[in-house]
């Protein structure tokens, strides 16, 4: 259930400095120039940005996409959440994924996936509330181009 002073609404360019912040906090240092650019890539890319505001501003963010891949059928992945720090446990990270779930329900995909790093210790406790269950651990590797 969504606190009553908290908005869920789609996220726009102009709060492109706000989600600087909100990336910041996730743990990917990011200037509202670096956002701005990232928004008008990413609407070449099938996916839903919803943020979450009070009257003090954006407390929080998700974003999920359809993911299309040759080795089975399309579906939707959180690919960033974050609720402000002094914000959290108020009920603004569920009242996110609900509208994640609501948008990849629409697209007719039959699953909802997230990727939560090891280090993230009190993360899986919010996706296992919400009904997520681990289905698999893996390790991620990186090419620097
Ligand atoms: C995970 C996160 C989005 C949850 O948002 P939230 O608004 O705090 O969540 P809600 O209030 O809807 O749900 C609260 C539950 O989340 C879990 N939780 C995880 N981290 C928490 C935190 N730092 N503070 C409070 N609750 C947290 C708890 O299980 C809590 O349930 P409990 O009160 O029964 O213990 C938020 O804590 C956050 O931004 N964490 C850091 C970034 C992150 O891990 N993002 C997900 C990446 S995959």
């Amino acid at each position: 259930m969504e606190p009553s002073s908290i908005h869920v609404r789609p996220g726009r360019h102009d709060d492109a400095s706000e989600l600087a912040r909100l990336c910041t906090e996730l743990g990917y240092p990011s200037t509202a120039a670096q956002v701005r650019e990232r928004l008008v890539r990413l609407s070449d890319v099938e996916h839903g940005l919803f943020v979450a505001e009070d009257g003090g501003g954006l407390r929080g963010v998700v974003d999920v996409h359809v993911r299309v891949v040759l080795e089975e059928d399309p579906f939707a992945e959180l690919i960033a959440l974050v609720v402000s720090e002094d914000g959290r446990g108020e009920g603004v990270g569920s009242a996110l994924v609900a509208e994640a779930v609501r948008w990849a329900r629409r697209r007719r995909v039959r699953k909802l996936w997230v990727r939560v790093s090891l280090w993230r210790e009190a993360t899986p406790r919010f996706y296992e509330r919400l009904g997520f269950r681990r289905v698999k651990q893996q390790n991620v590797y990186e090419l620097a181009l």
